[in-house]
């Protein structure tokens, strides 16, 4: 019984690779494996494609990045320093293709044209933590949020409106909500509202958001007054408590094709559009975002970033080149 299946399932197996998928028996090699106790022995058959756990060389990736990533759009040099993760989920991807290398990924992506789509979603970076930028948060606690919020109180208006581009799992508006709860309305007494929205491409991420919950190292940068007071534990993680989660509205957007309705009197926009956006993207976006704040309204870039071209519009802010005031004589 067993001979028979040693002669009869490789040749099922042939028929099957080269007649229903198109491949050469070639590219694959065999093996058996043979089990016997006492009730059963048994051949077992393994076959795998050749050349399948070829790993991508960090030279053939960032080979293949450069020519790809400005056919998206992207700009290689915001890549440079975190192509290692983009690059294990190329090679994971080539991996389900059956490529065994990055020509052949590229030969496929011009034959396929639906997989630039796919590429795309391989090159989102979603590193983030709160209070990234300690500078930034501390120039928010003590300027930018108290301003907003005089203003609004002097125009009798009762809302404040933000936004966070790219808010990846909720690190970065939770942190803002929190100044604004502790510190300008508990502390200085403040009335009007902090309406935040909050925007990513990635929709596990926004699902992450919506729950809340964060492990110790996203939260290192955090002072300890502000963890102690906004957090739960809950074992190893800690959860945001339910007041910091009011008036925040996560939504499923791409920045490239999407923005939310309404003006702004704060938008963050960082670590996202300006380090891995081209050129031209770039300027398309800022355009918009100019013309979405409100007079008087605050643009706050990463710390690393800077504005693709100079907006009349927008006045740097406490010498400060990454953050910008809108001008209040131009529209
Ligand atoms: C590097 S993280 C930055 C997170 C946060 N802004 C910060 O500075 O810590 C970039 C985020 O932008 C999101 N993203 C990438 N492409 C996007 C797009 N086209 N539209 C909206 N969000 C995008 C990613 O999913 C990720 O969460």
């Amino acid at each position: 019984m067993n001979n028979l299946c040693v002669r009869v399932v490789p040749r099922i197996v042939t028929v099957y690779i080269e007649y229903l998928w198109g491949e050469k028996m070639s590219d694959y090699s065999f093996l058996t494996v043979t089990h016997h106790d006492d009730t059963l022995f048994c051949t077992g058959f393994i076959y795998h494609r050749k050349g399948l756990n070829h790993t991508l060389s960090d030279t053939d990736c960032i080979s293949f990045l450069q020519w790809s990533l400005p056919q998206l759009h992207f700009r290689w040099p915001g890549f440079r320093k975190v192509r290692r993760q983009v690059c294990k989920r190329i090679q994971k991807r080539m991996t389900e293709l059956g490529l065994s290398d990055q020509k052949k990924y590229r030969q496929h992506l011009m034959i396929h044209p639906e997989e630039w789509n796919i590429l795309d979603s391989l090159c989102y970076i979603s590193i983030s933590r709160f209070y990234r930028d300690k500078k930034i948060f501390e120039i928010l606690n003590h300027k930018i949020l108290p301003d907003l919020a005089n203003r609004r109180a002097a125009n009798q208006r009762s809302k404040i409106h933000a936004w966070s581009i790219g808010c990846s799992s909720g690190e970065e508006p939770y942190s803002l909500k929190i100044l604004w709860e502790l510190n300008v309305k508990d502390k200085l007494g403040m009335e009007p509202e902090l309406h935040i929205t909050a925007t990513d491409v990635n929709p596990g991420l926004i699902q992450r958001s919506l729950a809340g919950t964060y492990s110790a190292g996203s939260l290192k940068e955090l002072p300890s007054v502000y963890l102690k007071n906004a957090f739960d534990k809950a074992g190893q993680l800690l959860c945001l408590k339910e007041r910091f989660k009011e008036n925040i509205r996560f939504l499923r957007q791409d920045i490239r094709k999407q923005f939310p309705p309404g003006r702004f009197d704060l938008i963050l926009c960082r670590n996202l559009v300006f380090t891995y956006f081209g050129r031209e993207l770039q300027m398309a976006i800022l355009e918009k975002l100019a013309g979405q704040l409100h007079e008087g309204g605050f643009l706050i870039i990463g710390a690393h970033e800077k504005l693709p071209f100079n907006d009349p519009r927008l006045l740097i802010f406490e010498n400060q080149p990454i953050i910008f005031k809108k001008n209040s004589n131009n529209s």
